[in-house]
């Protein structure tokens, strides 16, 4: 089943407004979560001028405040009466020693807990929910920790889990579940970094999602190659590992 209507959470995350420009991305319906009203209200300008055909409607929502997630799903199921999708690309890196409490909280709520609390109330009864394939960009710092970015990989590393549990609860019921771990990409999130090896550029990895969806892939890597590196990483002993610096 080709699906017409997605959602996109954290629709201005540099991935995501990739996807949207991807040409051989026609939603009927779309709609776009994200913090940033202003940014989001110019995405809606600009989408009736490249693809007038598609609906839109726009959300704002900070998804660091979890007590918003039962209102989010209760919208998203009052909207959405045919099969939809969801794509969750919102994610905060925010990992040096300075990091306050608070900014790590934040990035657990909104890597983790709010998209699992979310698929927890939109998958309550799978057999009812018009929801048929749901999509999150991880990363691939969750498949092994390392002193630079571990926080962060661990919150990346708990939504890869949580994906796959839910991949296998919802599979007789036919609904898709994608994670998406790409390497470095060329977005704003790392801006500040001084060494990107390898990075990949947005278009390139919002191509690679949406490949991915429509071959029902349950996990894919993003560049290909990075699934050849992290399984060399994954496999590398710890002693050899604590040597490394990257
Ligand atoms: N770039 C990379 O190298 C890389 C590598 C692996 C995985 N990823 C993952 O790819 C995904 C997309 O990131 P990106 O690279 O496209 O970077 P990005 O352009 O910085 O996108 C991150 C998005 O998350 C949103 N967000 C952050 N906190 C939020 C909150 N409290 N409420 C609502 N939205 C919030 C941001 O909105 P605001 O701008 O309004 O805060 C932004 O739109 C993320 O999950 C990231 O972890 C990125």
């Amino acid at each position: 089943m080709l699906i017409k209507q997605w959602i996109l959470i954290g629709a201005t995350s540099d991935i995501a407004k990739a996807l949207i420009q991807y040409n051989e991305f026609e939603p009927h319906a779309l709609m776009l979560c994200a913090k940033n009203s202003a940014l989001l209200s110019q995405m809606v300008d600009d989408l009736k001028v490249r693809k007038p055909q598609v609906q839109t409607n726009p959300i704002t929502i900070d998804l660091s405040q979890i007590e918003k997630v039962n209102w989010l799903a209760s919208v998203i199921q009052k909207t959405f009466t045919e099969p939809y999708g969801i794509i969750y690309f919102a994610g905060i890196l925010d990992d040096d020693e300075t990091a306050s409490k608070e900014k790590i909280i934040a990035m657990n709520h909104v890597n983790f807990l709010f998209p699992m609390l979310l698929f927890e109330e939109i998958f309550k009864n799978p057999s009812e929910t018009k929801c048929q394939s749901i999509v999150v960009v991880g990363s691939v710092a969750g498949d092994r920790g390392r002193a630079k970015n571990y926080r962060y990989g661990a919150t990346k590393a708990a939504i890869d889990t949580y994906l796959s549990g839910l991949r296998q609860r919802l599979f007789n019921f036919g609904i898709h579940v994608l994670t998406v771990k790409p390497g470095f990409v060329k977005t704003k999130m790392i801006q500040h970094l001084t060494k990107t090896p390898l990075a990949a550029t947005p278009e390139r990895v919002a191509k690679d999602i949406w490949k991915a969806i429509q071959k029902r892939k349950m996990v894919i890597y993003t560049p290909w190659f990075m699934r050849w590196i992290l399984f060399i990483l994954r496999h590398l002993p710890e002693k050899w590992f604590l040597k490394i610096k990257f």
